[in-house]
């Protein structure tokens, strides 16, 4: 991600998310080196998006998201794999990221990728439509293909 894709991550952002973004926390976590990363730059603006930051030896995903005329055809899934395999080139031992109870399509993304939900975190997002819970997952850094058999990886939230 280049600073000039900032403002069309945050206009997408602003579009989907549930708990949008501004667009000078975006031009910060640039600012901070975090991990930032867009599926497509076009002069027409981008189609999905991804940022983590490191924190010691925890990995952190800030906002994934994808234009929703790009959905299903493995843009997040490309997004997130990317990270993964960014994440093992660093000292870290987890991955960490929040997902609101509702959100089916990030759900399924996350555990099958090898998430596990470990926690939940009361009213943690709030908007026009009311407040939702957040679901902490968690992963280790590990390879992807080597989590996909770990017989203790669950198919749906137990929360
Ligand atoms: C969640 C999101 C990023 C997924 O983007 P995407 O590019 O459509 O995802 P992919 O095409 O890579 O699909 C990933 C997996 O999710 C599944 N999926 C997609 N939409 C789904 C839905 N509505 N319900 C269940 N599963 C769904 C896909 O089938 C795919 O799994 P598969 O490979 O086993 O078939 C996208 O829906 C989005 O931007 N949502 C709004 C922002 C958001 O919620 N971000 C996450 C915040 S925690």
């Amino acid at each position: 991600m280049i600073v000039d894709d900032i403002p069309h991550v945050a206009s997408l952002d602003q579009a989907i998310s549930f708990h949008p973004w501004s667009l000078a926390m975006f031009q910060e976590e640039l600012t901070l080196g975090s991990y930032c990363r867009v599926a497509v730059a076009t002069t027409d603006g981008i189609e999905g998006y991804l940022l983590a930051r490191l924190l010691w030896d925890e990995w952190h995903l800030l906002a994934v998201g994808v234009a929703p005329e790009k959905r299903g055809l493995g843009l997040a899934r490309t997004l997130m794999t990317d990270w993964l395999n960014h994440t093992l080139t660093t000292p870290s031992r987890t991955a960490f990221l929040e997902v609101g109870t509702s959100n089916r399509a990030a759900e399924h993304l996350y555990l099958s990728l090898g998430f596990i939900p470990i926690g939940r975190r009361k009213n943690y997002y709030s908007g026009p439509l009311g407040n939702e819970d957040a679901i902490v997952m968690a992963r280790p850094i590990q390879r992807i293909g080597s989590l996909h058999d770990t017989p203790q990886n669950p198919t749906s939230i137990p929360f």
